[in-house]
């Protein structure tokens, strides 16, 4: 059975090991309650390096005060046994203790992180820069995977490796979706049957939006608009955002046209979800 560590020593005993061998090292950061989508970071990490560490730590630092930090879903024996059978060779799983000893560190990217997600969410951008840096630095891995379902936080990721000179490539993984279209998410797991049936008007409206420029539409705010109505359509949903955005730099988008980042967050009931198209 795979190992599952809990101190930063140990993760750094075995990176060291591993070196000294010449391999390879791979990082997927999760939060655990792992799902087909983190299952398919993974997969690929496996694909591409000699050892794989799974990170599986819910970071309270980019949970707000209102947010889900008491309720996120944890399951540690079912996680280490899906990075078993897929082959990753260690799990990092701190407790919140061994990550953070009164910090007066952060790491915060500017701007990009003002928008979509960082609006309603302030601090929680800076708390997942200031957990990958850190995973970063115990870590050393060559790559890290990153999943197109958090498509800001891969942006902000990215962003953060280029201007701190991480030698790390960070490889973005597409959206794994359940049979009916809704995006994976360990929160998926707080939607009530009827919530469930209700979630899909996300990945519905999005599919609609996408549709409408692939037939020739290039107005972003007629796209951005069709996206909302469909949306509103479902009682049970309230929109967060709905966004077109220029994906380097996130203003917005003014033409329907590569590089944009359409992206919705909708709470369903209480529970937030998000999903999102991309034109490259
Ligand atoms: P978490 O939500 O657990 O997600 C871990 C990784 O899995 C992220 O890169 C996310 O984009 C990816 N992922 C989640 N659902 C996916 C899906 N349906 N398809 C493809 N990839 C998916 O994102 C975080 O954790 C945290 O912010 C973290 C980066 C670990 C920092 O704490």
């Amino acid at each position: 059975m795979i190992p599952v560590v809990k101190t930063i020593d140990e993760v750094r005993k075995h990176v060291k090991a591993w070196r000294r061998d010449g391999l390879s090292i791979g990082l997927v950061p999760t939060m655990g309650f792992l799902h087909e989508g983190h299952k398919s970071l993974i997969d690929r990490a496996v694909r591409e390096n000699d050892r794989v560490v799974v990170s599986d730590f819910v970071n309270p630092t980019q949970f707000g005060p209102n947010e889900d930090l008491e309720a996120y879903p944890r399951d540690l024996d079912r996680d280490a046994a899906l990075c078993d059978e897929a082959g990753a060779s260690l799990i990092f799983n701190p407790e919140p203790e061994e990550m953070y000893h009164a910090p007066l560190t952060t790491v915060s990217v500017d701007k990009i992180t003002k928008v979509l997600c960082g609006k309603s969410r302030p601090v929680h951008f800076a708390g997942v820069c200031t957990v990958v840096s850190k995973l970063f630095n115990i870590v050393t891995p060559d790559r890290a995977y990153f999943g197109q379902k958090d498509a800001q936080q891969l942006c902000v990721v990215r962003k953060m490796v280029k201007d701190l000179d991480f030698d790390i490539e960070i490889v973005g993984c597409p959206i794994v979706r359940e049979a009916d279209g809704l995006a994976k998410s360990s929160r998926n797991t707080y939607l009530s049957p009827e919530e469930r049936k209700a979630a899909l008007c996300l990945s519905r409206a999005l599919g609609k939006g996408r549709k409408m420029i692939d037939e020739g539409e290039r107005s972003a705010a007629a796209v951005k608009a069709a996206i909302r109505a469909e949306i509103e359509r479902e009682p049970l949903a309230r929109i967060d955002y709905v966004e077109a955005v220029n994906m380097d730099s996130f203003e917005d988008a003014e033409e329907a046209a590569a590089p944009l980042l359409a992206a919705v967050a909708v709470y369903i009931g209480k529970t937030r979800l998000i999903d999102n198209f991309i034109i490259e």
